[in-house]
């Protein structure tokens, strides 16, 4: 009973699930929690093969009542919490006016709201153990705004200052809150992503992570309790120059993201 457990949303695919088989392959309890429940059940099952332990919790995280079952029926099972992994999130890269107001809603309440939530949740019991890490699987979009990326970038941006924020509040508590700042991983992140824009810029291979790298760095983050990790490395840079230029930033988006129906313009210069 004394092995960790870990809380990972977001594990029916991509980087949640690596991390659930990361996480538990380090000797973590791994709690599965997504909306795909049978996705959950095969990876559980992979976990149990290799001896691991994994319960699987089906969650939408867009249900606040879904999110405290989970919380609650953790506790039950295991009478602990030592890790929560919000990686649950997705992004509608569509221009604004072509997003619906429930895709707004519903990528706020995933991405940002859900996972304050559940992170407000897990809290008490962190407290009362005098010890735990909340590590949040944020993006590059958190510090680097885009066309077509404004409502995914809120989100992203939005957590950013609720870790900063509740780092400062938990100071001497024992508990670690960590951002994980990735550029591009190979997932199926893009198919939902629903890309309304062209752009004749592409990520190199160089440059795209795997979600075994992200878990790897979720493994790093734990060991040394580090706040915000942005990788690969080199997006600070990315980060920087948006900072100290961002007219000159502003000018390059505007020439490599165009509408796919053909105009090649902006956002902004979309209605002439
Ligand atoms: N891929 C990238 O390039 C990239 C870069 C930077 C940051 N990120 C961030 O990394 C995180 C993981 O994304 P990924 O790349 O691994 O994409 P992914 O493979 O599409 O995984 C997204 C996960 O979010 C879960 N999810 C979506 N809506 C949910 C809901 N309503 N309730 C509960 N779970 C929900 C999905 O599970 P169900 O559909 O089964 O519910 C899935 O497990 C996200 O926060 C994303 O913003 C991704």
């Amino acid at each position: 009973m004394s092995q960790p457990v870990a809380i990972i949303t977001g594990a029916s695919s991509g980087i949640g699930e690596a991390a659930a088989r990361a996480l538990s392959s380090t000797g973590y309890r791994v709690v599965l929690a997504a909306r795909r429940k049978e996705r959950l059940i095969s990876l559980a099952a992979k976990i149990r093969e290799r001896g691991g332990e994994a319960l699987v919790i089906p969650t939408d995280l867009r249900e606040l009542d879904q999110i405290q079952r989970l919380v609650e029926s953790t506790l039950q099972a295991y009478n602990r919490i030592d890790v929560l992994v919000n990686s649950a999130g997705y992004g509608k890269l569509v221009w604004l006016d072509e997003q619906t107001q429930a895709d707004i809603q519903d990528q706020l309440q995933v991405n940002l709201v859900g996972a304050i939530q559940i992170t407000r949740e897990v809290l008490p019991w962190m407290i009362a153990q005098e010890g735990g890490h909340i590590i949040q699987i944020a993006s590059i979009a958190s510090w680097v705004g885009l066309p077509t990326y404004s409502i995914y970038a809120a989100t992203k941006f939005g957590l950013r200052g609720f870790l900063e924020g509740l780092r400062r509040e938990l100071r001497g508590t024992g508990i670690t809150v960590s951002g994980i700042f990735p550029g591009a991983v190979d997932t199926e992140f893009d198919q939902h992503a629903g890309v309304h824009w062209k752009t004749t810029r592409v990520t190199p291979d160089w440059l795209l992570l795997t979600s075994d790298d992200v878990a790897n760095q979720i493994l790093k983050v734990i060991k040394k309790k580090k706040n915000n990790v942005l990788i690969p490395g080199i997006m600070r840079l990315a980060v920087w120059v948006n900072a100290i230029f961002p007219g000159t930033v502003g000018w390059l988006t505007a020439k490599y993201f165009y509408r796919k129906e053909g105009k090649t313009v902006a956002w902004r210069d979309a209605g002439e």
